[in-house]
Order: structure tokens, then C-alpha cells, then sequence
């Protein structure tokens, strides 16, 4: 019997040691990544202060939910080139070369592009997408019965404001948490034209932005991230992993990648075919330089980005100096559909997620970075301001939470549980407010080769 399990085990033995070892998603996938991180991922779990507060209005701006590819991306991120990789990576290990497993091989064999473009009767976003968002309007109305706890068919135009950017994905996404929030996709006319691209797409309108700080420009700490050693490896190991005789390129890397984090996101159950070349320091790598990019070009980092970051800013600020007052009419909800810049402009106005110890050097000492778009800019995030009145707080009765993917942002000048007083955020904030204006966008700047610093 002991002989026979001997015999069995050798058996074994010598199977696996032919063969190479499977992807596993459990253990070998790192499931952050960056912008394309689905929010069930990284939410939180909405919070009341402790003290005796009332809620008086919620001001948020909300990223889309986890959307399809674009076509124009398709290019961009050099995914049409994938079915020429499959090939080669199927021919390599034919010839013996690579550490594919035999099954993983398969699954990239039978790997097509045209599977992962958007289903024709869709629209841009994905049955997740839409349900990252019904479900936080569902949990936003649960959470503040005070102010939203209101008969969906006795809503007026004056009680809610909703607004989104002219994308569909915008449009769609404020559709679907309305119908978590009321039940139903309102039909009220808002107040406010739906579309208002200046307040929630400022760059747009923006020479300044367009001329020196598009994304894919440059952007210094991104590029020596990506020329550096961490790099280095990913191009070794990858080509190592799929049968290429030499390290591969950043540019052919990057659609598997790219392909990778879609379809991590739209699959979320299953195993996509890309990640099977990384692992999950290479994901690492990926999420930070990602970082990089943002960071530099749009969030904390770029003073353009800040300034423009005012225009939301200022809009939540009279909201809420407006509820203060009682002003009639003034809403209960204010909700706005935007992207993931309109959440990097506001972040770089507060002043939140700034980390200084940040480069593209840096990134053994910055691992636990504030700055971090899997948490910040996931599909689905929200920013979110709620406005309180604490009666038992009789000097500075008003006061104002900021939530980000609903947890708590701990913001200087405010208590440990970051509530700020009102007050507080007048003072440190009102200039910003007051001088709020777009001349910054037609302003003759200098030509620089990276963005500044900006504090
Ligand atoms: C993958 O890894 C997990 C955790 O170690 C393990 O429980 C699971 O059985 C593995 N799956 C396969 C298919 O090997
Ligand atoms: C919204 O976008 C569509 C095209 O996508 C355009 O035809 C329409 O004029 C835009 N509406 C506004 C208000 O900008
Ligand atoms: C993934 O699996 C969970 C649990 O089985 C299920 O509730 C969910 O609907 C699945 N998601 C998708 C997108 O299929
Ligand atoms: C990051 O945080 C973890 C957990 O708190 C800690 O173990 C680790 O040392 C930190 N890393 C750095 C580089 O500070
Ligand atoms: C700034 O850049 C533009 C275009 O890139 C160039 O035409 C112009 O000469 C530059 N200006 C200076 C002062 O270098």
C-alpha cells in the first residue's frame, strides 16, 4: 500500500515538474488597478460623526460607474495589435520557449478582440457600472433619512440637483443611481441644464490645460519611472513568461495590460487572459506609475489643476453658505456625473492626498503614499461633501464632512473624525472661492518641461 502511494507520488512528481505552473488568480493577481479599479474593490462604509450632528445637504461629485472601451482607446492603447501577440505567444511556446502552462496557452489561443468590444445593445457602461451606481443611491438615501427620506413621486425640480457631463456614460450613471435613489429615473426638469460642461469639464475650455497639460504629455516623474529598474524587470520577466528571446518593449507591453485591467473590471468573476503575463509586483509597478501620471499632470501636483479644481469648489461652497442662510428653494442633494479630471481638480483645491515624498524614484519609500488612484479615482468614486448643523456645538454649530469612496478624509484644521467647522473652511478657503475665475487659462505661461509643484 506505503509503495503504491510512493509510486503514485513520484507519478506526480514527475507530471508537474513537465509542465509549468498555472496562473492562479488568487494568489497571483493584484486586483488594484488604478483608474480601471472596480469600486466594490475600495469602498467604504458610510459614517455619522459621533457628535449630535443633522444633516442639512450632500454635495457630490461622482465618477461614472466601470464602463466598456471607447473605440478610439482601441488604438490609443495599441489593443488591436493583441491578436498579432496572441500568435506570436502561442508559436513561442510551441517551440518550447516560455512558462505558460499548457491550459493558460489555450486560453490566450482562443483569446478574441472582437468579444471585449461593447455589446451592441448596450451603452457604455457595464451591468456592474450601472449597479455601482443604483446601489449608492440606494445606500445615500438610507444613510441620511433626514433630508432623503421623500416620496419619490412628490420630488420637485427644487429638492434634488443632478447634472451630469454630455457623455453617455455620465448620463446613463445619474440614470441609474436616480433609480436607486427614488426607484425611478426622475422626471423632473432639473434647474440646471444637464449638460454644463465649463463647471464640470473646465479643461476643455481651457487653452492653457490644452497647450501644456494633457495627460499623454509630458510628465518627468512618469517617464523615469518607466526608464527605471522597476521597468526593467517587467520587460525582462514578461517576455521570460510568454517565450520572447529578448525583453520587450514598454509599447508592446502595454496593451496586455491595458486589456488586463478591462477586463479584470467587466469580468470580475473570472480569470482574463492578459493578467496571466504579469505578476503582481509588475501590477504594483503598473498602479504606480499610473499614479505618477495623475498625480503630475492633473491632481495635487499641477497648480492648474488646482485652480481650476475652484469652479466645484466655489459651487459647493454657495451651496452650502446658501443652506446655511435658509435660502428657499436651495436642495437637499446636489449630485454631479463627471470624470476622473473633475475629481483630480477638486482633490488638488482642498488640498487632499497631497504626498510631497512622491517621484519616480521613489517608489520602495512611497508605498503607503496618500496618493493613490485605486482608491481615489476607481470607477465609480465619489467626493462628497455633507453639510451638518451640530446644536451642540453652540459657537460653530456648522460643519462639513468629506467623504472619498465613503470613507472619512481626514483634512488638516478639522477633528479627528474630519469634521470641519464651516467657519474654518471659509477662512481657509474663501480666497480660492472669491478669486475663482478662469483667466488662469489665458494667462501666457512659460513653456516648462514639468508641471511645478504647487502646495
Ligand atoms: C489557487 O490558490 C488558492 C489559494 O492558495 C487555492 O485554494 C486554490 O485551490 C488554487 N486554485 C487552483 C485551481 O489551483
Ligand atoms: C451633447 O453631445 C452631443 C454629441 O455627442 C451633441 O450633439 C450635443 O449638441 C451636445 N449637447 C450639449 C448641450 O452640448
Ligand atoms: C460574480 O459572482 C458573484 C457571487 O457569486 C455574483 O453575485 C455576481 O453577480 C457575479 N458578477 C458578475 C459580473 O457576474
Ligand atoms: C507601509 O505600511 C505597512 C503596513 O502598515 C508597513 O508594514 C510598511 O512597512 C509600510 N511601508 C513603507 C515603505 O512605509
Ligand atoms: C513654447 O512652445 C511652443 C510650442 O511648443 C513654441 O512654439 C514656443 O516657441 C515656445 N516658447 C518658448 C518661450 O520657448
Amino acid at each position: 500500500m506505503y509503495s503504491s502511494l510512493i509510486l503514485l507520488y513520484l507519478l506526480g512528481a514527475i507530471l508537474v515538474s513537465g509542465q509549468q505552473k498555472c496562473y492562479n488568480k488568487s494568489t497571483d493577481f493584484y486586483a488594484l488597478t488604478g483608474t480601471r479599479t472596480p469600486y466594490h474593490l475600495v469602498g467604504g462604509t458610510l459614517e455619522r460623526p459621533k457628535k449630535k450632528c443633522e444633516p442639512l445637504q450632500v454635495w457630490a461629485i461622482i465618477r461614472h460607474g466601470t464602463r466598456y472601451l471607447q473605440d478610439y482607446e482601441v488604438p490609443e492603447y495599441g489593443i488591436d495589435g493583441l491578436e498579432t501577440i496572441r500568435d506570436e505567444i502561442v508559436e513561442n511556446h510551441k517551440r518550447g520557449a516560455g512558462h505558460l502552462c499548457s491550459q493558460d496557452v489555450e486560453k490566450i489561443r482562443s483569446w478574441r478582440f472582437t468579444a471585449h468590444i461593447r455589446p451592441h445593445d448596450s451603452d457604455d457602461m457595464t451591468e456592474l457600472g450601472h449597479y455601482e451606481m443604483s446601489s449608492l443611491g440606494t445606500r445615500l438615501k438610507n444613510f441620511f433619512p433626514e433630508i432623503f427620506d421623500v416620496d419619490s413621486d412628490q420630488v420637485t425640480a427644487d429638492d434634488f440637483q443632478f447634472q451630469a457631463t454630455n457623455f453617455t456614460r455620465t448620463i446613463e450613471s445619474m440614470k441609474s443611481f436616480q433609480r436607486g435613489f427614488f426607484g425611478k429615473v426622475l422626471e423632473v426638469e432639473s434647474k440646471v441644464p444637464l449638460t454644463n460642461d465649463a463647471l464640470l469639464i473646465p479643461q476643455k475650455q481651457c487653452p492653457a490645460w490644452k497647450k501644456k497639460n494633457r495627460p499623454a504629455d509630458v510628465n518627468k516623474e512618469r517617464d523615469t519611472f518607466t526608464n527605471g529598474p522597476e521597468f526593467d524587470i517587467i520587460k525582462r520577466e514578461v517576455a521570460e513568461k510568454l517565450g520572447y528571446n529578448e525583453p520587450l518593449s514598454f509599447e508592446k507591453i502595454k496593451p496586455m495590460y491595458e486589456m488586463c485591467r478591462w477586463e479584470a473590471a467587466w469580468f470580475p468573476n473570472e480569470t482574463s487572459t492578459w493578467c496571466m503575463a504579469f505578476t503582481k509586483e509588475h501590477l504594483k509597478y503598473y498602479e504606480y506609475r499610473e499614479d505618477l501620471n495623475y498625480y503630475y499632470c492633473c491632481g495635487p501636483a499641477q497648480r492648474l489643476s488646482q485652480k481650476l479644481g475652484c469652479l466645484t469648489l466655489s459651487d459647493m461652497f454657495n451651496h452650502f453658505e446658501s443652506k446655511k442662510q435658509q435660502v428657499p428653494d436651495e436642495p437637499r442633494g446636489v449630485f454631479y456625473f463627471v470624470h476622473t479630471l473633475s475629481n483630480q481638480q477638486l482633490m488638488a483645491a482642498l488640498g487632499i492626498a497631497k504626498y510631497p515624498e512622491f517621484d519616480g524614484t521613489s517608489y520602495s519609500t512611497a508605498a503607503n503614499r496618500t496618493y493613490r488612484n485605486s482608491f481615489n479615482a476607481a470607477f465609480g468614486t465619489q467626493l462628497m461633501a455633507i453639510f451638518y448643523k451640530c446644536e451642540e456645538d453652540e459657537k460653530s454649530p456648522y460643519k462639513v464632512q468629506f467623504q472619498q469612496a465613503e470613507k472619512v478624509i481626514p483634512m488638516d484644521g478639522c477633528d479627528d473624525e474630519g469634521l470641519c467647522d464651516w467657519e474654518y473652511l471659509k477662512s481657509k478657503f474663501g480666497r480660492a472661492v472669491q478669486e475663482c475665475s478662469m483667466d488662469v487659462c489665458y494667462q501666457n505661461l512659460p513653456n516648462r518641461t514639468t508641471p511645478p509643484i504647487y502646495f
